[in-house]
This record gives structure tokens, sequence and C-alpha cells, in this order.
């Protein structure tokens, strides 16, 4: 597992190093001659793993140390004098050795010679690879070890029982390897190496508690567990060590931390709880702090108000409560914080205006209060945060004009502002003449932008958000920016035609284009000729583009053109997009067949979108060989012959629709065996015969959610062992599906309205269209109806507890209605109508207590209706043309003998979330990252389109979408 590099650096100077601060320039004018056995081992530890060709590899940063051994006799072959080596001045024995980031190379065990150096008080071998080796055992042969420094060097495995002999350690440094630390455990650990003043076990996988015997060591100054799978609570005494000055548990998912009372005596300098589970409040004694530079508590699950004796902390550098649920004001008191070289309080709740006493911070290179509810101008007196880099005040609700005093910050390197309520004229000119800007985010305010006749030369821009800034026209000042590399010119409205000169625009830097949303009616001249040498991202999508389909520069990543107006044919030049992963033209006046060379692009595009066009012919068949395809919709076109054989090889695939079309096939079960694949829609076209039940325990499509195999002709019984083994639809997944949002996000976007992917549902009822958001994960759904099935409902379809639309209406299934419809709680649909159906309503079915919709007309039902719960509100027109039935709501009275039996007596209640799949009309929720316009398929006679809309992403900070992600994570829990 890799950590970022800012985490290992960071872990990495967690502990003070002081042993080894001068190692050589203590042997100092009485050498002691070396011994001999030492010096053949340290000879021999350098034969066995100094890899000279490793060291020339790595940069100049490399000290190879070990260069200077040499066997010589007189002065070279003393060993006391060699680099890294320490020898005790009274009986020259070697005991220290610093071979940190020294080109070792290789497996190490127990017979390395370097064990035989039992002398060693100190040793350091971190940075180097030891080839996944475990830690020796004889590591516990070296007794007289203070300290042991084996970080980031590629060990492996157990951390072995013969460290908890190093009793004299108070240095141990074992952070960035692949290590475990279960048994021993961390209990014995901690229990044995009583003088530890320093501990760095980061990402040593223990997945147990810390104990309390923490406690008891009590000269402990550093202690570092990030991301070790802590479990259980932090124990408070650990907060109360006496000298303790740093504190990094972060990164413990599931490690619970309660906040102490910090006291006045506390020397902790940096307290970095970040990703582990707070719970509660900042207590006000963390101004108690004196000592504390650093302050980390990021996505932590803070509520309540940042106290405001946090400005009493003079100290500090750093401090990043970012990620929580933080409310009230930012309080003024942390202007004081006139050190702070680091503020980040960006994705809470806070409220009310900027104060202007942060204006203060003339030290803040980072200055992040993105994602609150700020009010209020931003404070003139900005100009005060003189050393800021980064200044993100993006999606609050700050009004009025950017004060033109941000110009006089002469070292701002990014600006941003997204998702405001700014207005007036942003001072272009100014900004462009900044000569250190390089990131600046407008978008989605009330801009007027003055763009005309700049003097731009000096910009060395590469990232303009222009989105939603009421553009009627292309910027001309764009021409002049070479090192642009992400233009977001989208939500404007700038109409015509795309003028040559845009095509222009930084011709080696241009990545990412982004032009969606506007009304562009083209391009000047075809064929269009793009010039960009590193396009990543081309999006043309919401406009009006006519015309044959531009073919994108070879190094296209995403290329994205729905929802236009073009035409004619795809280009066989498509074909040679060698990288491309998302294509998506849904939604044009596309026709012809598709090149068969098409195909080509399976190894690389993971989303194929062609839905919404008039494509003919055949669906071309696959290439031999990898298949990246994840989504491919082909829906709404007239695509005919069989499906393409090569589809089942694409392990990837989750989402298939190929609705609407003229396909002339069997049943694919070869598709059953693809163990991703959770939505299969083939609604109306030609396939045919018997669904045949799976063969063995494979093939049996196991994480389908939604089928939709309607208005095809389709015969014989039910797939009744498929309905068994369909386990998706019977047990509630936990969100999974994120990966198509990370990719998407990693590569894109960069101005964010609601960053990222919604995905959103319509929902045709009667002609009222209803549009609300929902997690395709939740929706499940089969849907039969209108082919030529036969026989009975099979009860086993009673276990797929978490369908919400039972469609298998238009068929002529006969028999009764099995009660086990009843165990079915989430359904919210079933219609049965138009089939041959007899016997009665079975009263379990009161138990759907979600159900909103319900028909069992023309069938041959007979007997009384269900009257119980959900049942009230069904209609005539649900049991309309079945001659038996009888009581309300139907006119027809039941005899004595058909009374309405009593509903079951399973105590089931009203579900208290009774909020149903129609009713829930803005439920939003991001799922996989769909380009644009799924037709879903026809449910109950709801026509329910799929769609999405795509947002954009900040893609420079990275951070910022790790903490979108952690919101997103416990909105859906
Ligand atoms: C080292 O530890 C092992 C097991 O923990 C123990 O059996 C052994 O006696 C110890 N050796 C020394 C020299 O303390
Ligand atoms: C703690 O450190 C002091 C000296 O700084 C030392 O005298 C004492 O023995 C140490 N305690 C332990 C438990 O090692
Ligand atoms: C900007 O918005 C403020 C209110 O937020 C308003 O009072 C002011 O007139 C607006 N200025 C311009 C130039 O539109």
């Amino acid at each position: 597992m890799k950590l970022g590099a800012p985490l290992l650096m960071a872990v990495s100077l967690i502990l003070v190093h002081p042993v080894f601060s001068n190692a050589a320039a203590r042997v100092t004018s009485r050498k002691p001659k070396c011994h001999e056995d030492e010096r053949s081992a340290l000879l021999e530890f350098k034969r066995a793993f100094f890899s000279e060709s490793l060291c020339e590899s790595y940069d100049y940063l490399v000290t190879a140390k070990l260069e200077s051994w040499q066997a010589a006799k007189g002065e070279a072959g003393d060993c006391c004098a060699w680099d890294g080596v320490e020898c005790d001045e009274e009986t020259g024995r070697v005991i220290g050795l610093d071979l940190e980031n020294s080109c070792l190379l290789g497996p190490i065990d127990s017979n390395a010679s370097l064990f035989r150096l039992v002398h060693l008080q100190r040793l350091n071998l971190a940075a180097n690879d030891f080839r996944s080796s475990q830690i020796p055992s004889a590591i516990g042969n070296l007794q007289e070890l203070t300290s042991l420094l084996l970080f980031q060097s590629s060990f492996h495995g157990q951390i072995p029982w013969e460290v908890l002999n190093l009793t004299n350690l108070s240095f141990l440094d074992l952070s960035n390897n692949a290590l475990e630390l279960k048994s021993p455990s961390i209990e014995n650990l901690v229990r044995s190496l009583t003088k530890l003043e320093g501990l760095n076990l980061c990402q040593v996988v223990m997945s147990s508690p810390l104990p309390n015997a923490i406690a008891d060591l009590s000269n402990l100054t550093s202690l570092a567990f990030a991301n070790c799978s802590l479990q259980g609570e932090l124990p408070m005494a650990t907060f109360e060590l006496p000298r303790l000055e740093t504190l990094d548990v972060s990164l413990n998912k599931n490690l619970s931390v309660r906040m102490p009372e910090f006291r006045q005596s506390s020397r902790l300098k940096s307290l970095l709880l970040s990703w582990t589970r707070c719970s509660g409040q900042l207590p006000s004694s963390l101004g108690n702090l004196s000592s504390l530079n650093e302050l980390k508590i990021a996505s932590c699950e803070l509520s309540g108000i940042i106290p405001s004796s946090v400005g009493e902390l003079a100290r500090l550098y750093t401090l990043d409560l970012n990620g929580n649920q933080l409310t009230g004001e930012i309080p003024p008191s942390l202007g004081k914080l006139v050190r702070l070289g680091y503020l980040d309080l960006s994705s809470n709740q806070l409220s009310g205006e900027i104060p202007s006493s942060l204006m203060n911070l003339a030290k803040v290179t980072l200055f992040d209060l993105s994602y609150n509810r700020l009010t209020g101008q931003i404070p003139s007196r900005i100009s005060g945060l003189t050393s800021v880099l980064k200044l993100d005040l993006s999606y609050n609700r700050l009004e009025g004009p950017m004060p033109s005093t941000i110009f006089g910050l002469k070292n701002l390197n990014k600006l941003a502002v997204i998702s405001n309520n700014l207005n007036g004229t942003a001072q272009f000119d100014l900004l462009m003449k900044h000569q250190s800007l390089q990131s600046l985010y407008l978008s989605f305010n009330n801009f007027s932008l003055a763009t005309k006749d700049l003097n731009v030369s000096l910009s060395t821009i590469v990232v303009l958000g222009l989105a939603s800034c009421s553009l009627r026209e292309f910027p001309k000042f764009i021409a002049k920016l070479d090192t642009l590399q992400h233009i977001d010119l989208s939500y404007n409205g700038i109409s015509g035609k795309v003028p040559q000169w845009l095509l222009n625009v930084s011709p080696e830097n241009l990545a990412h284009l982004n032009l969606s949303k506007n009304s562009l009616t083209g391009f000047s001249s075809y064929p269009v000729k793009f010039k960009w040498a590193n396009l990543q991202t081309l999006d043309l999508r919401y406009n009006g583009m006519e015309g044959q389909l531009p073919v994108p520069p070879r190094s296209i990543l995403f290329y994205l053109a729905s929802n236009n107006k073009l035409t004619g044919q795809i280009p066989p030049a498509m074909c040679q997009l060698s990288s491309i992963q998302i294509l998506d033209l849904a939604k044009n006046e596309l026709s012809g067949v598709l090149p068969s060379c098409l195909s080509n692009l399976s190894n690389t595009v993971s989303t194929l979108s062609l839905h919404g066009n008039g494509f003919y012919g055949r669906i071309p068949r696959l290439q031999k060989g990898a298949c990246e395809l994840k989504m491919v919709d082909l829906s709404d076109n007239q695509l005919q012959g069989p499906l393409p054989r090569g589809l089942g090889k694409c392990v990837g695939l989750e989402f298939l629709n190929l609705g609407n079309n003229r396909i002339v096939d069997t049943f694919p079960s070869g598709l059953g065996s693809l163990p991703n694949l959770k939505v299969l829609i083939l609604h109306h076209n030609r396939f045919h015969g018997v669904v045949k039940e799976p063969q063995g325990n494979h093939h049996r499509f196991p994480k389908l959610h939604i089928i939709d195999l309607s208005m095809n002709n389709f015969s014989g019984g039910l797939p009744s062992k498929y309905f068994d083994s369909w386990n998706a639809m019977k047990f509630a997944e936990p969100d999974e599906a994120v990966y198509f949002t990370e990719q998407m996000v990693q590569e894109a976007w960069f101005s964010t309205s609601s960053g990222e992917y919604d995905y959103s549902i319509t929902i045709l009822n009667k002609g009222i269209e209803m549009e609300y958001n929902k997690i395709l994960e939740y929706l499940t759904v089969i849907d039969l109806s209108s082919n030529s099935f036969v026989g009975e409902i099979p009860s086993s379809i009673g276990s797929l507890t978490e369908l919400h639309l039972l469609n298998l209406s238009n068929n002529a299934i006969a028999g009764s209605i099995p009660s086990s419809l009843g165990n079915l709680t989430n359904l919210e649909a079933l219609d049965l109508s138009g089939n041959e159906l007899t016997g009665k309503i079975p009263p379990e079915l009161t138990k759907l207590t979600s159900l909103a919709f319900f028909n069992v007309s023309d069938n041959r039902l007979s007997g009384p209706i269900p009257r119980e719960k959900q049942f009230n509100t069904f209609e005539n027109s649900s049991y309309a043309r079945n001659w038996g039935l009888c009581g309300a709501p139907l006119t027809k009275k039941c005899s004595n003998l058909e009374a309405s039996p009593p509903p079951p007596s399973q105590g089931t209640s009203v579900k208290e979330d009774s909020r149903t799949w129609i009713e829930e009309l803005d439920w939003k929720i991001v799922l996989m990252g769909f380009a644009s316009g799924l037709v879903v398929g026809s449910v109950v006679g709801l026509n329910y389109t799929a769609r999405i809309e795509r947002w954009f992403v900040d893609k420079f900070c990275q951070g910022k979408q790790r903490r979108r992600r952690g919101h997103r994570r416990r909105r859906v829990v």
C-alpha cells in the first residue's frame, strides 16, 4: 500500500533522531582502531547489500556512504573512520550504524553479518529496500540497542517477538513498511519496551485497540500510529503522558477519539487526529496547549463551534479542521494566530461573515474556507494575507464585489471563489497581470467580465474556470494564454460557431476544454482540425452543434458530445483514438452503420454511450483481448442482428442497455458469468425463445439489480432458478460502486457546482414528468412484461426482498398469485395485469406497505379484494376485467362466503420510512459516472429515463475530493 508522499514525509519527520545527527563528526582526534571482527562484518554486509547500480539510478540526494568502506589496511581500513559508522571512544567497538538511504538492496535474514555487531546501540537502516523480508529474529541479539530505525525499507510480515528483547530501546521506528503487529501485539510491545521515548509504527497493521498500558511509558515524547487499523477507543491516558509532544493517530477510521480536557502542563506540539472518529465538540481547554504547532482534526465528525480559545495557541502553525460538521461563526480570535501558515476550515457548516481579524494572518500560505455557509463580503483587508499562495472561498454565500486589493497579493497562486453570489466586474486585466497566478476559478457567480482588449502577455495562467459567468462570446484574451491547461467556459450563453482562433489556444498545453451548456451551433470549418497535442477532455455537451462529428486529437481520454444535433456517420478516424476512456455521443442525430473498427476501442473505453441516435446495422464484434467496458448504452437506435458475442469477456461490465432497437437474438445467458453486471436492459427488441435456466452455479448474474426484458418475444416459463440466485435483489448492499466516479474525478474536471455526478431519473407517469434522483444501487427492478411467458409465477420470487418494481404484465402467466409475494416488503410497484391468473388476491399482499402501484386487471381472479393498508388506496382500474373479484373499491359486493379474510397476523408494521420510490423527488446521490442520457426502460407503464448531469470537479485540489467522498460516505450511511 502506498501512502501519498506528503504523509510519508510527515511520518519520517515525526521522530527526531538526534542520535545520528553527527555520527561522523563525533569521530574526533583520538581515533580508536576498529576491531578486526567488526570490520570484516561490515565489509561482508557491504558486499551482500550495497548496490552501486541502485545508487546510480537514484538522484543526487542519495548518500552512498558505503563507498568509503574499504578493505585496505591503514587509515582507509579503519572502520571507525567510515561514513555512517560510529565507534565507542574507549573500546573502539562499533556502537552506531547510520545507513539510512544508502542503496541497500536485497532480502535480509538472521545470517546477515550485521547481527554480529552486538555492541550496537544505534541502528538506522531506514529507506533501503530489503525486498519484503521479515525483520530477522537475530535483531534480538542486539541487546544494547537504544535506537532502531527501520522505516520505509520494504520489510514485510509480522514483527518478531525478539524485538521485545530490546528492552533498552528509547527510539523505535518501524513505520511505512508492510508490517503487522498482532502476535506479538501492541500490548506486548508496550509492556516490554518500557523505556520508549519515541515510537513510530505508522502503517503497521494492528487491528486492535491501543492498550491502556501505553500510559506506563512515562518518558514518551512522540507517538505515531497513523494508518494502523486501530480499533476501539483511544485511551484517555494517552493525552496525559507528561512529556508527550507528538500524538498522531490519524487515518484510523475505526478508532474512536473522545476529546479530553487539556491541561496547561501539556507539552503537546502536534496533535493529529484526522480521519478517526471523533465524537462531540472541541473543548475550550484546547487553548491550554500553549506549545501546540500543529492541530489537524480533519474529517473526524466533530460538531459544535470552534472555541475562541483556539486563538490562544500562539505557536500554532497548522490548523486543519476541514470536513467536520462545525457550526457557528469563525471566532475572530483566530486573527491572533500570527504564526499560522496553514488554515483549512473547509467543508463545515460555518456561517456568518469572514472576520476581518483573519486578514492579520500575514504568514498564512493556504487559506481555505470553502464549502461553508459564509455570508457577507470578501473583506477588502484581504491584502493583509501577504504570504497567501492558495486562497479558496468557493461554495459559500459571499456577495458583493471581489475587492481589488486581492490583486495586491503578490504570491497568490490559486484563487477560487466558485459558486458564491459575487458580482460586479471582475478585473481581468489586473488578474492576468498577476505574475504568480496559475489557477483562477470564478465559475458560478454573478460577475460581469470585462474581457476586451486585455494585455495578458505576462500571464502564466494554467487553469481558468469561467463557467456560468454570463459570457455571450468567447473571451478573446484567452487566445494569448499559451500556458493554459484547463479552460471551463460551460454554462454560459455563448452562441454561434466555435471560432477558428479558439482551436489555436495553447496548442502545446491545453488538456481540458469544457464548452458544454452553451448555444454553440458547430465549428467554423469542416473537417475540424484540432491542434491540441495533449488534449484529454473535450466536452461539447448540451449545445446545438450541427454538422458532422468532429474527431478529437488522439490524446483524448474523455470525449463528450451528447445532446447536440450532430449528423452523419461516426467517422472511421474515431477508431484511432487509442487512449479514449469515455465516449459519449448520446442524443444526437447520428446515423449509419457503426464502423466495425469501433470495436478496437474496447480495450480502452470504459463508458460508451451512443443512445438516442439513428444508428442501424449490426453491433460490431468485440476485439479479442482486453475489454475495459463498464457501461454500454446503445439504446434508442435501430441496431439489428444478434448481440456481439465478445461481450461475455468484458468482466468489468456493469451496465448494458440495448433497449429500443431491433436486435434479434435469444437470451444472452453467457452474460450471466459477468461478476459485476448490475443492469441489463433488452427492452423492446426482437429477442425470442425460452429463457433457459442457468447451468451450474456460474452464469447466474450475481450482481443484477435491474433486468428489463419487456416488449420482446420471450416464451416458456419464468426463469425461477435465476430468481433464486439474484442475491443483489435479496440483500441490500452498501455502496460499492464508487469507482466510476473516482475514475472520472481523477482526470476530468475542475470547477464544480455539485462536485460529482448526479444520477437522476425522470419518471413519466400519465404524462406528468417528475424527476427524482436516486441511488441506482438501491433501485431493483424485474420487468418481464409484454412477452409470451407461460406457466406459473414461481413462489421463489418471494425471496427477492429488495425488489422495488415487479412487472410481469401482458404475458400468458397462469396459476395463482403466490402468497410469497407478500415478503417483498420493499416493493413499490407490482403489475401482473393482462395474464391468465386465477384464484384469490393473497391477503399477504397487504404486508406490502410501500406499494404505490398495483395492477391485476385483465386476469381471471376471483374472491374478495384485500382492504388493509395500501389496498385502501388502489382504484377500480387496478382490478378491472376480473370477473370474479368482489368488494371495495369494486361495486360488486362479496357474498358471505367470500367475505374478506382477516389479514395475516405476522405483525408487520407500516414502515417508518414511508417515503416511496415515487415520492422521493430529490434524493440526490451520486453513483456511477455515466456520461449522459440513459434510457433505462419502461416499468409498470412508467417510462423512466435515467440521466446524468455531469458537473465539474476541482481536479487540482485532491484533498477536497477526498473530503467530498468522506461527506458522501456519511450521507449514504
Ligand atoms: C528473547 O525473547 C524470547 C521470547 O520473547 C525469550 O525466550 C528469550 O529468553 C529472550 N532472550 C533474551 C536474551 O532475553
Ligand atoms: C525516563 O527518563 C529519565 C531521564 O530522562 C530516566 O531517569 C528514567 O529512568 C526514564 N524512565 C524510564 C521508565 O525509562
Ligand atoms: C451586487 O449585489 C449586491 C447585493 O448582494 C447589490 O446590492 C449590488 O447592487 C450588486 N452590484 C451590482 C453591480 O450588481
